[in-house]
């Protein structure tokens, strides 16, 4: 807007548009429906169990049995899809990550179970990357103190394939190693899963507000003090998350995601203009905590405060929302 388009007060007179809630509705810019709505699921070990994560307080992980009554759940509800993440044994964690290769892992199981239950009427989506896998918590081989790039994505591309078989719809690379997206492309492609989408965790900042996360796959010990900053963006970097972008969109990604969400919204808008892809914000365990703790005191409404969080992610041009606010919303909206 170069100058004002009205005429200044009185002729104007903004509240006029303010006044019923028939107006409001009628003049509202953004909407957030469930159709925006991404549900992330722990899987843990055993059956019929249910684990509540004490620092996701609302949040359980759930074995691979009631994973089935999720995603059921979750097409009831109308959420498009869910993402599973593992809760692997400590027993089945090494140096070198191997159980991500493994056929019959949780997540591999996890995925076949959703897909049994609920077919095409709901998306799967699955990360890439070793962290649920190692004993150092890194998402890629660590050797001296030191990120082996090229060798972990090699090995990334050979988890994707092995999700992809166990019928994951969407492969969500989240470890920020360089080149990752096209070999995962690669390796889908000839393996014969060139319909299998990638959502990249483009944008995917060395952040504070994972911790929550890391305590319900049970990363928080393996990693300690050491930090992912050698491969996740440094949070004071704005015009770097567009060349991360870029290349991904390059690399063959068919989906962008900017995380974590509430302190990136700066991010989710350049990428949005830059880019005019599908954009998706992941409204991370840290930011749940904050919402959730706050409102379990009295101090915030539950209610509000996560619509209005998840509407200034829709306004910022998120095309949706990963949330472990999902079920609530959506029990919300069709009240
Ligand atoms: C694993 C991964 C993380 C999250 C999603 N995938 C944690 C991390 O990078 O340490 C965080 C999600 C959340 O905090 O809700 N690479």
């Amino acid at each position: 807007m170069a100058e004002p388009i009205r005429g200044p007060y009185p002729q104007t007179r903004m509240r006029r548009n303010r006044q019923y809630p028939w107006i409001r509705d009628l003049v509202r810019e953004h909407r957030v429906t469930v159709a925006d709505l991404i549900w992330p699921l722990f899987v843990c070990e055993g059956r019929g169990r249910e684990e509540p994560v004490e620092s996701l307080p609302g949040v359980s992980r759930w074995s691979v049995d009631r994973i089935a009554e999720r995603c059921r759940e979750a097409v009831a509800l109308g959420i498009p899809a869910v993402a599973i993440f593992p809760a692997t044994p400590p027993g089945l964690k090494t140096d070198d990550g191997r159980e991500a290769l493994n056929v019959q892992n949780l997540v591999c199981q996890a995925v076949s179970v959703a897909k049994d239950a609920v077919g095409e009427q709901l998306g799967v989506i699955c990360d890439v990357a070793l962290d649920p896998y190692t004993t150092h918590g890194h998402d890629g081989l660590f050797r001296n103190g030191k990120i082996l790039n090229d060798e972990t994505v090699e090995i990334l591309g050979r988890q994707a394939v092995i999700q992809a078989r166990a019928g994951c719809d969407v492969i969500a690379p989240s470890d920020m190693m360089d080149g990752r997206i096209g070999a995962v492309r690669g390796a889908l492609d000839a393996a014969g899963y060139s319909h299998v989408l990638i959502l990249s965790y483009a944008a995917k900042y060395a952040s504070g507000f994972y911790g929550p996360f890391r305590d319900a796959v049970g990363s928080a010990s393996n990693l300690g003090k050491s930090g992912k900053h050698t491969y996740q963006m440094d949070p004071a970097n704005s015009d770097e998350a567009l060349h991360e972008v870029a290349l991904d969109l390059r690399e063959g990604a068919d989906l962008v995601m900017v995380k974590p969400g509430m302190p990136y919204l700066d991010i989710v808008r350049r990428v949005v203009d830059q880019f005019a892809v599908p954009t998706m914000v992941y409204q991370v365990s840290g930011e749940y905590a904050m919402l959730a703790a706050a409102a379990d005191r009295g101090w915030l409404d539950r209610r509000t405060v996560v619509l209005e969080s998840l509407l200034g992610f829709k306004r910022a041009g998120a095309s949706a929302v990963l949330s472990y606010f999902a079920p609530e919303v959506a029990r919300w909206l069709c009240e």
